[in-house]
Parts: C-alpha cells; sequence; structure tokens
C-alpha cells in the first residue's frame, strides 16, 4: 500500500496534512526519513509520524443502534449523521450496509470491508431485514396475504418479492424482506391504506440488534456475526 493511504487509512490526517508532513521530514519507515508519498510499504513496515508509530487499523465491522434524527450517509448538510456517533478514527473510510430513513431506529452496520458490505446489500443475495413496524390504523387480516403474494407499489413496474408478515398486537407486527426499495415498509403499508408511525430494524440476515445497546450506541460485531454473512 502506498505511504500516504497507509497514514490516510490509519489516522485522521487528511492527504495534503500528510503529503505535507513527508515534504517535513516527519514522516519515517523503520527509522528511516521517507521522501515520497507514493512510495509502497510492506505488511511488517513500522511507520511513524514525528516519532510517533502509526498503529495498522484492522478492519471494522460495527452495529449501531440508530435513534431517530440521524441521517444514514457520510456527509449532510442540514442533519447529524450516524457517524457522529462513533468514535472512531478515519470514520470516511466506515460505509454504512443499506441505509435506514432519518426517523427509522434500530439496527445499522458499518465497515471499512467493501466486500463484506456487498454481500449484503447485493439484491442477488437477497439478505432478510427484519422490521418491527407500528402502524396508525389496526392492521388488516388481509395484509400478510397481500404482502407474501407481493404488491405493486406506487412507481414501480415489478411487485414485491414476498414478505413475512407476523402480527403482535392490533397496530404492530414484524416484517421480514428481501430487498431494499426506497421507502418499501412506508410505501407497503400505504398501498394497503395503513401508515407507519413507527419503524425499527430488528435484524439483517442472522445479525440481531443487541439489546444492551441504547439508541445511540455501538459495539464490534463478534467473529460469528461477521462469518454469519
Ligand atoms: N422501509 C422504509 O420505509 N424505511 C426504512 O427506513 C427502511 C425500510
Amino acid at each position: 500500500m502506498r505511504l500516504d493511504k497507509f497514514i490516510g487509512n490509519s489516522t485522521d490526517l487528511t492527504r495534503s496534512q500528510i503529503h505535507q508532513l513527508i515534504r517535513q521530514g516527519a514522516v519515517s519507515i523503520n527509522h528511516a526519513t521517507a521522501r515520497k508519498a507514493a512510495q509502497h510499504i510492506q505488511a511488517n513496515d513500522v511507520v511513524s509520524v514525528n516519532d510517533e508509530v502509526i498503529e495498522r487499523l484492522s478492519v471494522r465491522y460495527i452495529m449501531l443502534n440508530k435513534p431517530v434524527g440521524y441521517i444514514c450517509a457520510n456527509h449532510d448538510g442540514e442533519h447529524p449523521t450516524v457517524l457522529d456517533l462513533l468514535d472512531e478514527p478515519n470514520k470516511a473510510n466506515l460505509q454504512i450496509v443499506g441505509r435506514l430513513d432519518i426517523d427509522t431506529t434500530g439496527l445499522v452496520l458499518l465497515t471499512d470491508d467493501g466486500q463484506w458490505n456487498h454481500q449484503i446489500t447485493s439484491p442477488r443475495r437477497e439478505c432478510s431485514k427484519t422490521y418491527r413496524v407500528t402502524t396508525a390504523n389496526a392492521i388488516d387480516a388481509q395484509t400478510a396475504d397481500t404482502f407474501r403474494d407481493g404488491i405493486l407499489l406506487h412507481g414501480e413496474k415489478k411487485p414485491t418479492q414476498p414478505a413475512e408478515l407476523q402480527l403482535l398486537t392490533s397496530h404492530s407486527a414484524l416484517l421480514t424482506i428481501r430487498e431494499g426499495k426506497y421507502h418499501q415498509i412506508k410505501r407497503m403499508f400505504a398501498a394497503v391504506g395503513n401508515h407507519v408511525v413507527e419503524l425499527h430494524r430488528e435484524r439483517i440476515g442472522e445479525i440481531v440488534l443487541d439489546d444492551n445497546l441504547l439508541p445511540g450506541e455501538y459495539r464490534p460485531l463478534t467473529n460469528l456475526e461477521i462469518a454469519s454473512v
């Protein structure tokens, strides 16, 4: 990996700050001053900036309990983003694995492993996502059948794929879907004349939101959770 990329991946320094530090002779590889940002470093090389050794960051896999009011995006001019909830270096490298609406709460996964992200989000994989839904009106007995058969959403050419609805109370249910159209669940309930008032993601594939995480809290995934994808 290039020296400037390695430092950028493991610190909060910008590219131009890194280049300036290299020009100033503040960066060393194995205690010898580095001169070129493009120089390639090997797995065992020790890189220091101002005599401080840069620790290699291992790839991160994180589960977050998203609160209301946060956007699933790397930048937003208006609202805080889920990255604002993380106390992590080099947040720019983290990818958000699928998006939730600003008013949806619950399980959000983040990683800097692009391939792992793709395995979850690729439509071909049909990874299941389970949401707890609270509605304005009582959920009709027909709704489970309608969602299982698929429903044509406004502006779409194909019906939704079979989804499983499990009623919890008259106004709440667990809904499992295997795709991710824009505002899909809100639109599905709108299509049957209902309205979603609360939406909370509980599960992605085999990964279940940890009960111990309060809204806004996060933890690294276990090896089992990472491998379940
Ligand atoms: N469906 C929605 O309508 N909103 C979400 O945030 C996720 C799924």
